[in-house]
């Protein structure tokens, strides 16, 4: 079956390397804003009885889900074959439960949308927390690729002696796999959240990694308020300045700059949200798993 690609706006470098790996076609598509604030959606390319892939990473999810929604409509009717979403970053996977009464659970709501539209999803490393896998909620195969070997490749090239520390007990897989990989030793300290701008770290216990550099990894860094902490006890606890790896660079406004201000030696994160912080790329994991499937 012959495979297009899709870039929805602002993925268009991504879909571009994507069907360059792939030896595809690039898929020509029109996504623009009518005056009043309504998606405009036009196919352009021949999609019947074609694998169609749309390349739509999922940051600040609520403004690019009608026109994916209607990307995604509009390619079924024109005939597509199969249609697989590339989301590089998942979103919606942080409310897992209903932490006070009342409250949307809307990780599932949101996997029960994107079920109902796609027939395939792939994504790296989403926020599997309450729930371990990624079937618990999607109806439709949903494949989770995993950046740490591509980060444990990076560590290697570029810090010597690192101290691999994750900021809360979630980000255990992370940091014990990227720890395996690059042979490099891990400690995992304990989060508490009190607010979305507000949380409390515990301290690492640094005595016997004086001359390591510590190297802070997690999957988001958000309002990076989880880092900040972190690097904040670091500069009383060692000489060393941090160097601080995000899977996914949400990054809430003004929070890059503030976790350079806290400390940070140096910010790096893959590619899955375009971010000038980007040094890990992701897309041959990408194409891999899009060609595993045909
Ligand atoms: C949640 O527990 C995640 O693994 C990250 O630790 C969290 O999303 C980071 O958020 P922030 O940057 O807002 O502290």
């Amino acid at each position: 079956m012959k495979t297009i690609v899709f870039g929805l706006p602002g993925n268009e470098a991504l879909s571009q390397s994507l069907a360059a790996i792939l030896k595809s076609e690039t898929g020509a598509v029109t996504v623009r804003y009518f005056p009043d604030g309504e998606s405009y959606v036009r196919i352009l390319s021949d999609v019947r009885q074609k694998q169609v892939i749309l390349v739509c990473t999922l940051h600040q999810p609520d403004a690019k889900l009608l026109p994916l929604y209607f990307l995604a409509r509009t390619a079924r009717e024109l005939g597509a074959a199969h249609i697989t979403l590339v989301a590089p970053y998942l979103a919606y996977m942080r409310q897992d439960k209903q932490f006070n009464e009342g409250e949307a659970v809307t990780a599932r709501y949101f996997a029960d949308l994107l079920s109902g539209l796609v027939d395939k999803l792939i994504t790296i490393d989403p926020h599997l927390h309450r729930f371990r896998h990624m079937q618990e909620l999607y109806t439709i195969p949903a494949i989770a690729l995993h950046a740490a070997p591509l980060l444990a490749n990076w560590l290697k090239k570029h810090v010597p002696q690192p101290l691999l520390i994750g900021p809360d007990e979630e980000s255990l897989q992370w940091v014990k796999e990227v720890a395996t990989l690059a042979e490099a030793p891990y400690l995992v300290l304990t989060k508490t959240r009190l607010g979305d701008r507000e949380v409390q770290v515990t301290q690492p216990e640094m005595a016997a990694y004086q001359k390591h550099t510590p190297v802070l990894v997690d999957d988001i860094i958000s309002t990076a308020r989880t880092m900040i902490e972190t690097v904040q006890h670091l500069k009383r606890l060692t000489p060393q300045s941090p160097v601080c790896i995000g899977v996914h660079a949400v990054f809430a406004a003004g929070a890059h700059e503030e976790l350079l201000q806290a400390g940070a030696g140096t910010i790096i994160t893959c590619n899955t949200i375009v971010h000038l912080s980007n040094g890990i790329t992701t897309d041959r994991l990408l194409a891999e798993a899009i060609l595993s499937q045909v």
